[in-house]
This record gives C-alpha cells, structure tokens and sequence, in this order.
C-alpha cells in the first residue's frame, strides 16, 4: 500500500534526504544495467543516449539529496508579542506521470524532490517503457521505507486517469504531450489540486551572421538530438540562420548527419537506433511527407543499417529541411522525430518575431559574438530555458520549464522542490 504518513510521522528532512542520496548510490551501482534496459525497450543507442541517461538518472537523487536542510520557513515581523513563522509541509501523496523519451531521468526529477520534501510518490510510467522505471522502483524498495515510492504500469486513461483522479493524490506533476497536459490539468483543477506541467515544444535556434559557424553547427547537432531520433521536448526545431551563413551552415550540419552511423542500439558502435513505436514512426513519416507536399526542400541523411537482422527496426532517415514555409506543419507543429527545419532570415527583429511566433516557449538559442544582441534576444526570446552559444540539456540546478503551451511550473531546482512539493502553511502563536 501506499504510504500516507501524518506530517509528524515522517523522518526528519535531512534523513530524507540521506536516503534519497543512497539512491542515488544504489542506482550508480546499476548504471550499466539500467542503461541497457533503456536501450532495449526505447531503442536509443547505448553509448550516445541510455548510458548517459542512467547516470544522469542516479546524479538527480544525489542533488536533491542534499537539498533537504534547505526546506526552510520564515519568521515574519508580525507583531513583537507573537512569533510568526511559515512552515514547508510536504502534499501527501504525490501521482508523477512520465513519458517514454527520457522515461528515467524525467522520472527521477519528479520522484527525487517529492520525497526528499517528505511526500510519498506514485508514478504511471510510459506503456511504451515501463521496464527501466519499474527496475528502478525495484531497486530502491530496499532503500526507501515500504510505500513510499510506488510504480503502475498501465495505458493513458485507464491507468494515469484514475490516479489523476484518486482522492489521496494531492498532487500531480506531468511531462508529455500537450494534449494530455490539459486532460489533466482539466482532472487537478476539477480536484482544485496543483497540477506541475513539463509539454512540447518546438524551439527555436537563432544562427545570427556573426555566429562562430562550427559550434553552431554543432549546437544543432546536439540541440536537435540526432542521436535520440530528436525525441526531445527541447529539440532545436526550428533553426534560422542568417542568409550570409545559411548554405555553408546547410552543408557543414547535413554533412555532420551524414557521419551518425544507425544501427542496432546495443551496439557501441552505434550513434542512432530506432523510433520508440510504431504510431510514433508514422507520425514522424507523415510529417516528413507533408513537407516535401509543401514544397520544402528535404536533404535525407545517414545510411539506413544494411544488415539484414535489423530490417525491421523502426529506423528513419534524419532529415533537414530548407527553403520550407514557416506555416507548414513540420515547421510549426511538434515531431518528436528526426526532423529539423532551417529557415533563411536577413533581418534581426523579425527573426526574434518569427522565433517567438509558436504557441510554445520551452527552449532557445541565440548564436552570435555581439554582446548587446545576445542580450537583447535573451530577454525577448519567449521561452523558459535561453542559452547563447551553446545548447546543453536540462540539468540539476538549472530551472527547467515551458512558456506558454509549453507547461507550468518549473523543475530540476531548489526552488521547484518547494514551489512545487511542498504546501506552506504560516503559524502564529500570541504570547502576549
Ligand atoms: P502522452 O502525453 O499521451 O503520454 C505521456 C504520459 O501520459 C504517458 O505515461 C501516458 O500513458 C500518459 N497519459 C496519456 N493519456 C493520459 C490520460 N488521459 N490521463 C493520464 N495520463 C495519460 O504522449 P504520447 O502519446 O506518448 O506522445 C504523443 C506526442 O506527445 C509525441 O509525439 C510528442 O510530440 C509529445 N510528447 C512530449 C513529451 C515531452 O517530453 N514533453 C514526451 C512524450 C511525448
Ligand atoms: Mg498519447
């Protein structure tokens, strides 16, 4: 059964918190075979992708960890004969409901805070990936008290919607689709429960004409997740590259695509696997075929694997897009697939306004050696995770969240673990 301790039954906040960092530990010591449970049942290359994510999985519980002395209060300078404080109280019962792309680490920066702020978690898992986070619930069943943190595997509706709606669950934190993230914030308000949304995106990368063109190049090829067939909420999507660097950029990017080697996602040697399903493998196709309808000029990258063991592995083609109209639907609509769009602009402001032309707002990039563009574009970017020249995931310690369609609230921090797990309560005691 699922824990629900009174608020003055759970352990003191630091040893909360040292239990969370011994998961981390113990998922350490599981790194190697987490990793490759990802690999298997997403199909995301071992070395480029699902090693990387088991261990950045393990580095979540470490830094929140560390973070339960620091669910303070306040003292309020009410009146000098009371004593005023606030208090942070953890929910109760936490419902997480994670996708299938990251399945580990998006869980593990959900289920890390919400325990180390003393609730108790019960996570819906992606159908297409239930096995590394039920492992990973497994394995720290032997560190966490029984109850505490607690896994379903199970469909969208029938299994994430009752637990939306459970009357235990007091809280619930979301990454996914948009589509799903109003179903459920619909769910949370009709409970009048705090709902924490991580959705799409479709970000934009501004390539301005004083750029140093190789590391734009390669933040695009990082941006864009190639190596994760681009199943990533943050992809660079939607690349504008100023029309004096536009053609070399074209060719320096879709020759550096070319090099990604697909193959058998085991494989070490292999730098891109396959598309986690089916439905999403046709979602990706049909977007690709909508723009070469448009008229879009589609430069299709990489070698499909040529032994035959794999002839039925769901791989595509990455593929680039030039010369394509900003209102067609690879341009403005979220993939999830290894799909980019490049865009030719000659002129700043209307970059920034084609840029911020989206119904979402979760990432962006500028590109340039001028201090007082970089400046100005980071202030005006609609988008809740700026860099200027570089393009790095989220990351402990880093606020992460969406603008806009892209979500509401914000994780990986600090100040996410309290906004968004714990509930504050002000007591005053008169001692007059
Ligand atoms: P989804 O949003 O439907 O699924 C995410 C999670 O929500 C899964 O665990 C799913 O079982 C659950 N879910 C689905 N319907 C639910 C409901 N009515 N009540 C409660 N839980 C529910 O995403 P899906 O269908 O896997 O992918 C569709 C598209 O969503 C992708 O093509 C991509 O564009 C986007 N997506 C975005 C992600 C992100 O990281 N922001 C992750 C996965 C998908
Ligand atoms: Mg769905």
């Amino acid at each position: 059964g699922v824990a629900r301790a009174g608020v003055r039954e759970v352990r003191p906040a630091r040893e909360r918190g040292k239990l969370v960092q011994e998961c981390g530990r113990a998922l350490t010591e599981h790194a190697e075979e987490l990793g490759r449970l990802v690999a298997l049942e997403t199909g995301k290359a071992l070395r480029t992708e699902s090693r990387v994510e088991a261990n950045v999985t393990s580095d979540n519980f470490t830094f929140f960890g560390g973070l339960g002395s620091e669910l303070k209060g306040e003292t309020v300078p009410y009146n000098p004969n009371m004593m005023t404080t606030t208090v942070r109280q953890p929910m109760g019962v936490v419902g997480a409901i994670i996708p299938w792309n990251v399945p580990l680490m998006l869980m593990a920066m959900k289920v890390a805070p919400a325990l180390v702020a003393g609730n108790t978690v019960v996570v819906k898992s992606a159908e297409e990936a239930p096995l590394a986070a039920l492992r990973v619930c497994q394995i720290l069943q032997d560190v966490l008290p029984p109850g505490v943190f607690n896994i379903l595997s199970g469909f969208g509706p029938d299994c994430g919607g009752p637990l939306v709606e459970h009357p235990d669950v007091r809280k619930v934190s979301f990454t996914g689709s948009v589509e799903t993230g109003r179903i459920i914030a619909r769910k949370a308000g009709e409970k009048l429960i705090p709902a924490t949304l991580e959705l799409g995106g479709k970000s934009p990368m501004i390539v301005m004409g004083d750029a140093d063109l190789d590391k734009a190049v390669d933040g695009a090829m990082g941006g864009m997740r190639f190596t994760r067939q681009g199943q990533s909420c943050s992809a660079s999507s939607r690349i504008y590259v100023h029309e004096s660097l536009h053609d070399a950029f074209v060719q320096k990017l879709t020759d550096k695509v070319n090099a990604l080697k697909m193959g058998d996602p085991m494989d070490e040697e292999t730098d891109i696997g396959t598309i986690i399903s089916r439905e999403q493998y046709e979602k990706v196709q049909g977007y690709i075929e909508k723009g070469e309808q448009a008229g879009a000029k589609a430069h299709v990258c990489s070698a499909l694997p040529t032994d035959p063991k794999l002839g039925d592995g769901l791989y595509v083609r990455p593929v680039v897009f030039t010369d394509i109209a900003a209102d067609a639907a690879p341009a403005k609509e979220e993939i999830f697939g290894p799909v980019a769009c490049i865009f030719r602009f000659s002129d700043y402001e209307s970059v920034i306004e084609a840029a911020n032309d989206s119904e979402f707002g979760l990432a962006a990039t500028v590109w340039t050696t001028d201090l007082k563009t970089a400046l100005d574009a980071t202030h005006r970017l609609e988008a809740g995770f700026v860099q200027v020249n570089q393009n790095l995931v989220v990351q402990p310690n880093l606020s992460y969240g969406g603008m806009k369609s892209s979500g509401v609230g914000r994780e990986a921090t600090l100040e996410s673990m309290l906004e968004h797990f714990t509930e504050k309560k002000t007591i005053i005691f008169n001692m007059a």
